[in-house]
């Protein structure tokens, strides 16, 4: 990156003093109008565009993360690499891509949100082109659903207008007024256009923890059975899960037609983790950090992360969302 700059400046240096040498109006115009093509492509080198240059899906990259980032998750990882690939690869998707990951509490439905954005976007979350709207924070007052409603709208069709290669995260949906999740349903239908404007081409992504606790059981379930958490099977969660989400009137799917329209692509469930995911979370934490991952400084730390049910304390209560701050404990 550092180079590149540094040989597009000299590119421009050298440009400039071919400027100084020339008179004859010819050449200089010529060269005016090189500069203005350069000047162009030095700001477009510069600035995020909506191009190939800034979005460009890293297949590999996607595959990789997964495979190495993301710990105990292996039916989501598997869902959403082939949900994200099939959908990037294809020019003409007939829809947006609708994705809703479901689970308990620090299982990684964020951490897998920045993976996706991260090999689509070389600005990862950073990108103009990446949207998270939290509900509790951008939509806290359920008596405003009205006023609500309406910017969500304009921000939606204003960020697909300027790019139809968005993205949309959705968190805390669980907590999101139904009315307000019922205003976004067209832009995630099948429609050529709305208005003039194509939003097949953006990808949506809700998060919550809506289902979480059927999730739990499922795989509570297994580890009773003694059987091995990877024999669970998205078909072990897959109806629980869309029904429990549809039949809860605490939720922000409750009865919205998002459900009965079929339009989540798909419903993505995150298991509870376990002692030995915790372990891996703590080791990555430490190499990110730029130490030796220290095996027994992990194990103090998941061992002093507290476990559910109280009876067989197989599930961490907080996933891995507190290991950053118990390393800091630790080490
Ligand atoms: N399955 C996982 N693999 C690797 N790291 C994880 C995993 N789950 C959580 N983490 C780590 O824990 C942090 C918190 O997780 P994250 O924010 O993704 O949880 P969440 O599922 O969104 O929880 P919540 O429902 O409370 O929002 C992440 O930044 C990541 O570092
Ligand atoms: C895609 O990701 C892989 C693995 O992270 C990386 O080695 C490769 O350079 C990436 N490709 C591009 C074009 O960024
Ligand atoms: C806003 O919510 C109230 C009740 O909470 C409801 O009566 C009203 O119809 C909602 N308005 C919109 C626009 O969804
Ligand atoms: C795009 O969305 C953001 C919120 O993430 C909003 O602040 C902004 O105004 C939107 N842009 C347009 C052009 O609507
Ligand atoms: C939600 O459902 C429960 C039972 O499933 C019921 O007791 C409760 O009154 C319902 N709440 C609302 C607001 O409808
Ligand atoms: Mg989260």
């Amino acid at each position: 990156m550092k180079t590149a700059h540094l040989y597009l400046l000299l590119h421009v240096l050298s440009t400039a003093s071919v400027l100084v040498n020339a008179f004859d109006p010819i050449t200089t115009s010529v060269i005016v109008g090189l500069g203005a093509t350069l000047g162009k492509t030095i700001y477009n080198y510069l600035h995020e565009s909506c191009d190939k240059k800034w979005i460009a899906f890293n297949a590999t990259g996607l595959k990789t993360d997964l495979d190495d980032k993301l710990f105990g998750q292996h039916i989501a990882s598997r869902i959403i690499l082939k949900a994200v690939s099939g959908f990037m690869s294809n020019d003409n998707p007939k829809k947006p891509l609708v994705l809703s990951l479901h689970g308990w509490t620090g299982t990684g439905k964020n951490f897998v949100s920045k993976l996706i954005a991260d090999n689509i976007y070389r600005e990862g979350m950073d990108s103009n082109f990446v949207h998270v709207f939290t509900s509790t924070l951008h939509f806290p007052h359920p008596s405003q659903n009205a006023t609500y409603k309406s910017q969500l709208q304009q921000w939606i069709k204003g960020n697909v207008t300027s790019c139809e290669r968005s993205m949309f995260i959705f968190d805390e949906m669980d907590k999101m007024h139904p009315g307000l999740i019922d205003s976004i349903k067209p832009y995630l239908d099948y429609y050529d256009k709305l208005d003039g404007v194509s939003y097949r081409k953006s990808i949506f992504i809700f998060l919550s923890n809506a289902g979480g606790e059927r999730i739990v059981e499922t795989a509570l379930d297994f580890w009773k059975g003694g059987r091995d958490r990877e024999e669970i099977e998205l078909r072990d969660l897959e109806m629980s899960l869309s029904l429990s989400v549809f039949n809860n009137n605490q939720s922000g799917f409750f009865h919205t037609s998002l459900i009965d329209k079929n339009l989540v692509d798909f419903f993505v469930p995150f298991l509870p983790l376990e002692y030995q995911h915790i372990v891996q979370c703590a080791m990555a934490e430490m190499k990110d950090r730029g130490f030796d991952p220290d095996r027994d400084v992990a194990d103090k730390v998941a061992r002093d992360v507290v476990y559910f049910p109280k009876s067989e304390r197989v599930f961490s209560v907080k996933g891995c969302k507190t290991i950053a701050s118990k390393l800091d404990y630790f080490t």
